[in-house]
């Protein structure tokens, strides 16, 4: 076991791919309009709440869970607890890759179609009017929108294909660091516009009438997708860690940078928002429909635009690269398929699953209805039982050693996993069976 198996060249390879899986659509697309919806600062609040009392913990445990076997997703479980129901947390995971991959990589698409529209500087002197209208031609085009899941899809396969410290590391290696330098150049930008003032006091001051339960289990779905939690990424890429790494540590570094770059990224879109009057609470569309309009009026907006199309490409990327490499891991380890050839058959495949999405905007959202509110929180809610209830204190204890972790800290995280982060999830889920 473990023979031959690719590693990661160290911790910093590592932490830059789990943050690049981290760091995706999720943190500019999904957290910037539901913290539009929800009302700001009291909303981000909650959310950091959701991150260290469920997502942190959580994270710990899908790590220590893959490096301790050395295995993939599904044979990290029939490792630890063989021939046990347990196993069913690995196959749940490699087939929620399936279903957030198919859709993840049309949004992903799209965002290529908006790096072509920016080169064409397409959105020059636009009205919103008219910016909802590129994307409605856009929603009304299967062969476009194929098109570009199409590519998406083959620059993600061949990123996986090349290996995970070639391929995963290498790519996140670039990506990581050109996503944080665009932010900030975006950032300083943004902050100079009209609408600064206006997008910061948005972003700052707490709204707490707009603070429902519906709002807190917003908070704790979004906690889950964003940390990427609940479907094996980090199982499998904790499998390519050895010992050195120090779990907590690396986790911390990870879920920060995540929190902060979604908070940033807002810092980027509210202030463009405000500068042009438009409405910072319309939903999924607000980073295609609503903010080209912004980039079309500014000043340099056609660079601004390709940068901030630009950045979401690699946030997307560097996001479906873990996604695909569950699926692919599995295949490898447990049916002994090449690199290569898992790849390409299951990114074929993914490819393929992804078309509905890409034809019809229900299915669309049934798929990410049923990943977010169902797939990761089942799959969440498993893990944090296995490590908490199943695993002993000297199992967990070999992964996650005093040296790393404080025994007060190592009460309050074995706590979290028991308690706190399964009655969070169990409401999420009661929620979703509309039983709120
Ligand atoms: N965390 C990613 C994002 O924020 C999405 C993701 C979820 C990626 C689960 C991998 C696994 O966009």
């Amino acid at each position: 076991m473990g023979q031959g198996r690719e590693n990661w060249s160290g911790t910093l390879g590592f932490v830059l791919a789990a943050m690049g899986s981290a760091v995706g659509l999720g943190n500019v697309w999904r957290f910037s309009y539901i913290t539009g919806e929800y009302g700001g600062a009291a909303f981000i609040l909650v959310y950091l709440g959701c991150v260290v009392a469920v997502g942190i913990p959580i994270m710990i445990a899908e790590l220590l869970i893959g490096r301790s076997t050395q295995r993939n997703a599904v044979g990290a479980f029939a490792t630890l607890r063989p021939r046990s129901p347990w196993i069913m947390t690995g196959w749940l995971g490699v087939l929620t890759g399936f279903v957030l991959l198919s859709y993840y990589s049309v949004v992903g698409g799209w965002v290529l179609h908006y790096i072509s529209l920016s080169i064409a500087d397409g959105f020059a002197g636009q009205s919103t009017e008219a910016t909802k209208q590129l994307f409605a031609t856009l929603s009304a085009s299967p062969a476009l929108q194929v098109f570009w899941h199409a590519v998406f899809m083959a620059v993600t396969i061949w990123f996986v294909a090349r290996g995970v410290s070639r391929g995963i590391e290498w790519g996140n290696k670039i990506m990581m660091p050109a996503l944080f330098f665009m932010l900030c150049f975006l950032l300083v930008y943004a902050l100079t516009t009209d609408g600064a003032a206006e997008g910061i006091a948005f972003l700052m001051t707490p709204h707490w009438d707009k603070i429902s339960a519906k709002a807190v289990l917003e908070a704790l779905g979004q906690a889950f997708f964003s940390l990427s939690i609940g479907m094996g990424t980090l199982v499998t890429y904790g499998s390519y860690l050895n010992r050195h790494t120090q779990l907590p540590r690396a986790v911390l570094f990870v879920a920060v940078s995540d929190t902060a770059i979604a908070i940033l990224a807002g810092f980027v879109i509210f202030p463009l928002v405000f500068t042009f009057q438009l409405e910072p609470n319309a939903g999924p569309a607000l980073i295609f429909e609503t903010l080209p309009a912004a980039f079309g009026q500014l000043p340099f907006g056609q660079w601004i635009a390709l940068l901030f199309f630009l950045l979401l490409t690699f946030a997307a990327l560097s996001s479906a690269m873990p996604l695909l490499e569950v699926v692919v891991a599995y295949f490898i380890d447990e049916k002994g398929w090449s690199r290569t050839r898992a790849s390409w058959v299951f990114g074929g495949v993914i490819f393929a699953v992804g078309i509905p999405s890409a034809l019809d905007r229900g299915f669309f959202g049934f798929m990410d209805m049923l990943t977010t509110n169902y797939l990761l929180p089942v799959g969440g809610l498993l893990v944090a039982l296995f490590a908490g209830w199943s695993m002993t204190h000297t199992e967990r204890q070999a992964e996650v050693p005093a040296r790393d972790l404080s025994s007060g800290l190592y009460l309050a995280w074995v706590f979290l996993l028991r308690f706190v982060a399964p009655a969070a999830v169990a409401v999420i889920l009661l929620r979703s069976m509309g039983l709120f």
